[in-house]
């Protein structure tokens, strides 16, 4: 499990009841791009992307604390997900070094990432509509030792994992209200739930680090404040959060510190009255957010492509195993 960030040493600034010693320390930092943080659990440097002639991505220095909630934001098209997808292994960078908890994760796969303990969401999720919910969850599972070619004869250690997987992946479908649906097609969920259905499956790797690309996107307002308190369960539990949003109620309400993107680039960052009150966030901002409807066809091909991401990494790790 995350190291608890719970307990504070004696006259530090968390010693104000209810925040953690993680997120009081944040207090103290100079509100500059790239600023270095006390404890970071994840660190990107020099971190490029070009597509074309495009800079997508350009980030000089990026540091997450760890224990805290933190927010990307920027306009749209800034490079908040292809930054991600850099982070998280997605997609290769052309240049930079990223480590998490000290390691670097040069090479080192997406799924393999996801094992370490750094997980994330998609903008579009990827549940797979024609599984079940809780086939879907089973697919977030640690180990898929029952690809394994050697297993034949130790059937009996995948069955015990096999139970063990379904066991966790009932309990989070319960505290994720999503139990009475587990036999449900994926693809009949509303929007909001295939959401929290990715944030549950997420948490079957016991993540240390998850980060939520665009987590309220399409969730109706009923299901806006429960998934707030999802959020904010996953610090309470020491895990830390990195999440990309463009609603500003979200921004404000949830997060200890705030990242500014745009243009591929980190503008600013800081506690987040400061950051949105930002001269450069401000101008940043103007003109350039619309909100994205994703129309029905989008959806399908959308799921289509994950549906054959998803099936070529599970392929990756069963070489990778083999
Ligand atoms: N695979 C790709 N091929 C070519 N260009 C790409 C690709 N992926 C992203 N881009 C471009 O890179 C830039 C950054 O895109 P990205 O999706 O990372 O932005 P974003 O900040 O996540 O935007 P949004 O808020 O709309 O989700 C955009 O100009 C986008 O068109
Ligand atoms: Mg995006």
């Amino acid at each position: 499990m995350p190291a608890d960030v719970h307990n504070s040493p004696a006259g530090s600034p968390a010693d104000s009841p209810g925040v953690p010693a993680a997120v009081a320390a944040l207090a103290a930092l100079e509100t500059e791009p790239g600023v270095a943080k006390p404890d970071p659990i994840l660190v990107a440097d020099k971190v490029s992307r070009t597509f074309g002639g495009l800079v997508a991505v350009d980030v000089d220095h990026f540091e997450v604390q760890r224990g805290t909630i933190t927010a990307l934001i920027g306009p749209n098209g800034a490079g908040k997900t292809t930054f991600f997808n850099l982070l998280t292994g997605f997609d290769r960078a052309d240049s930079g070094t990223r480590t998490f908890n000290g390691r670097s994760l040069k090479r080192i796969s997406a799924a393999k990432v996801a094992r370490m303990g750094m997980v994330r969401t998609f903008q579009l999720t990827k549940v797979l509509s024609k599984l079940t919910v809780l086939e879907n969850m089973r697919l977030g599972a640690p180990k898929q030792s029952g690809e394994r070619f050697w297993v034949g004869p130790f059937r009996f250690l995948w069955d015990g994992q096999e139970k063990e997987n379904t066991e966790r992946a009932r309990e989070l479908l319960a505290r994720f209200k999503l139990d009475a649906k587990e036999s449900d097609f994926a693809g009949e969920l509303s929007g909001g739930q295939r959401k929290l259905l990715e944030m549950a499956r997420s948490l079957m790797v016991e993540p240390e680090l998850v980060m939520l690309d665009e987590p309220m996107a399409g969730v109706n307002p009923a299901l806006k404040q429960s998934l707030l308190d999802h959020v904010r369960s996953l610090r309470d539990e020491g895990r830390t959060v990195l999440f990309v949003e463009h609603d500003m109620d979200m921004v404000r309400d949830i997060s200890d510190w705030v990242v500014v993107m745009a243009q591929g680039r980190i503008i600013a960052e800081g506690p987040p009255d400061t950051v949105m009150a930002d001269r450069r966030v401000i101008d940043a901002y103007l003109g350039a957010h619309h909100d994205t409807d994703i129309t029905e066809l989008d959806e399908e091909t959308i799921a289509s492509e994950a549906e054959a991401e998803i099936a070529a990494e599970r392929l990756d790790e069963g070489r990778e195993q083999a």
